[in-house]
């Protein structure tokens, strides 16, 4: 119990030292509307925001998901971290030290071997740094030169070289009393076939890839000429995710919500040149095809996408693939084209940074880009090419979800095809009517497998359809009336306001008087007097809720509040009371009958003696 005790000081501390605020802002681009902070939701996809930061109480809630919290519970649930997880990184960031804590043996082992991983990749980031200012990267360090790039950035970026050997690495580790398994893990060495290690960057300039908080979790490794593979990357490993991380996110940062923009490059080579030259919001995949997750990072951090990719066709591809991606993800995104250059690396090199900040003002939305795109592709096709420009554009057109943009776009583009707007915008919803159909039909076939349908369903008046409901509460449990839900709230909004006034409620409300299994459970947990340091995040984001919801509750009217939702709650009852009683009496349950009669008596005769016999009358 002491230590629970110690823990929860604890937990107050780190939170009253921990600037919600600018936590969140690592993650989500906020923007203050009165007292308030609102940004894009980090936990469910959206195109406005919904998601409200609230400075005063600490707290944040999604009006569209229904995800709230304190600054623990966002961190658990943005990187999955347990509550004691949670606690410690921000203790660190806010300078409280902690007293060591107790884990699962499971937990500690992985804690273990995730910190030997990030070790291993330290040691090996060291050695190579080491290599790149020896005499053995001499090469290396005049190939990096030739390309421009100057001692600054070649150290802001860490690049370093590992030199032509099979066991550089390998044996390093192994002399400085390395485990060799934990360097293969993190990607660093391979097995032999024969038994025993070797390195797996070799005679390549390496490119350091830490992750959005500026952890090293991997590498990139370049030839020196035209070996293959150009790029050598370390392997997915439990600390490095692909689909994940952003190449040079973590320097990108600041520069992204400085400029509120972000470019996305294809190369290493691409965003390093860019810091060169002052182009600090640009940020690279990590050779693989960008994915949601990556999109909706970026979409965090602003609304403003830039595509630069390579101008050949392969840069196309992904241009295309890119813009679908962040279209999913809720965002949209211009294209830039490089005249005359055939990456952003070769571009600025050759006009600068002034004439890639100018390329950018000229960036084509990502549906005229399209349009354009087919466009040249079917010029020569004649009416034939007229068609398959319609075919490319109606099903790109179909999955815009504003009405604006899409009656805009077949304004536009129909002019430019000559054909009337009615034509294109009739096809966009045949094709649509189509995709509907398809989905129903999917929908259907996986009803029919899974029962899904009866598995969950959205409690009435509370939140979206995506909203889970709270474990352990059966959806048809809960029908109450939006009346007596609201009583039931405010109840609570006023006691997490003021607790002085819980011993007076108390006396007059139990929790039975709490029909929603939610506020039954906040009453208590507010009783115990635990609500600031509980740790269950499903409590806490009942709490954010609850909270914004509500919005202030004025410091002087919080007992009238109070007062009249008690008495509202009260008035609920009796006329539930009412209700049984009149079933009862339909079905002659005697037992039923009895208690809820005596029931009604009573709380009738409360409500007179304390000053609310016309509430009761009224009846
Ligand atoms: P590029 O070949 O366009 O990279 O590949 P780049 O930066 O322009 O290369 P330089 O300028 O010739 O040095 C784009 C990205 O694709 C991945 C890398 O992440 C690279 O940065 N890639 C490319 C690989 O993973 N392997 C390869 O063999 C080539
Ligand atoms: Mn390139």
């Amino acid at each position: 119990m002491s230590r629970n005790f110690i823990e929860d000081d604890v937990a107050r501390e780190v939170r009253l030292r921990t600037d919600i605020v600018a936590l969140i802002s690592e993650y989500v681009k906020l923007r203050k509307t009165g007292k308030n902070y609102v940004g894009l939701c980090p936990f469910h996809e959206e195109k406005t925001g919904s998601f409200t930061v609230d400075p005063d109480k600490q707290l944040f809630y999604c009006f569209g998901c229904g995800t709230g919290g304190n600054a623990f519970t966002f961190l658990m649930k943005r990187e999955g971290l347990t509550f004691p997880e949670a606690l410690e990184k921000l203790a660190q960031r806010a300078g409280v030290r902690l007293e060591p804590r107790r884990r699962s043996a499971a937990q500690e082992a992985r804690k273990k071997e995730y910190g030997r991983l990030l070790d291993a990749l330290e040691f090996a980031q060291a050695r190579f740094r080491e290599m790149l200012y020896a005499s053995r990267g001499r090469d290396a360090l005049s190939y990096l030169e030739k390309r421009g790039l100057s001692r600054e950035t070649i150290d802001k970026f860490g690049l370093g070289y590992a030199p032509n050997e099979w066991d550089f690495i390998a044996t390093g580790a192994r002399r400085s009393g390395f485990n060799q398994a934990d360097f293969a893990k993190a990607g660093l060495l391979l097995e032999r076939s024969g038994g025993g290690y070797y390195d797996r960057f070799r005679n390549r300039v390496t490119f350091p890839i830490w992750d959005g908080g500026g952890t090293l979790i991997g590498f990139g490794g370049r030839a020196l000429g035209d070996e293959n593979p150009k790029y050598l990357n370390s392997p997915e490993t439990p600390v490095f995710r692909k689909g994940r991380e952003l190449y040079a996110l973590n320097l990108a940062k600041p520069g992204i919500r400085r400029a509120d923009k972000v470019c996305v490059m294809e190369g290493y080579m691409d965003v390093i040149t860019s810091y060169q030259h002052g182009i600090d919001y640009t940020v690279a995949g990590m050779g693989t095809a960008l994915s949601r997750e990556q999109a909706r990072a970026l979409l965090l951090l602003t609304e403003h996408v830039y595509l630069v990719y390579d101008q050949d066709e392969a840069g196309k591809r992904a241009t295309r693939r890119s813009i679908e991606v962040f279209r999913d993800a809720g965002g949209r995104t211009q294209i830039v084209s490089l005249p005359g250059a055939k990456d952003p690396d070769v571009f600025l090199r050759t006009e600068g940074p002034a004439a890639f900040e100018g390329l950018l003002t000229e960036a084509l939305p990502d549906m005229e880009f399209i349009y354009d795109e087919a466009r040249r592709e079917n010029a020569h096709l004649g009416m034939e090419g007229k068609i398959r420009v319609r075919d490319a554009m109606v099903p790109v057109l179909a999955s815009l979800s504003s009405d604006f943009e899409l009656s805009a776009y077949i304004e536009e583009f129909s002019r430019d095809l000559a054909v009337p707007r009615e034509s294109l915008a009739k096809d966009v919803e045949a094709y649509r009517r189509k995709a509907e159909q398809a989905r129903k039909y999917k929908q259907s076939q996986n009803r029919d497998t899974t029962g899904y349908d009866n598995q969950r369903q959205p409690i009435p008046g509370r939140g979206s359809k995506e909203v889970e409901t709270p474990a352990g509460i059966k959806p048809s449990d809960i029908e109450i009336s939006v009346v007596r839900r609201k009583a039931e709230e405010g109840v609570i909004r006023c006691l997490i306001e003021n607790r002085g006034l819980l011993a007076r409620t108390m006396e007059i409300l139990g929790d039975e008087d709490f029909a929603d299994p939610i506020c039954r459970e906040l009453f208590r947990v507010l009783q115990e007097g635990s609500l600031d340091t509980v740790a269950d995040e499903r409590i806490q984001t009942h709490v954010a809720e609850l909270c914004l919801r509500f919005g202030e509750v004025p410091k002087d009217s919080i007992e009238r509040i109070l007062n009249d939702c008690v008495r509202r709650l009260r008035r609920e009852r009796l006329e539930e009371l009412r209700e049984t009683i009149a079933l009862a009496e339909r079905t002659k349950d005697q037992a039923t009958l009895v208690k809820a009669s005596l029931d009604y008596q009573r709380l009738l005769k409360q409500l007179k003696s304390t000053g609310d016999a016309s509430d009761g009358s009224a009846l």
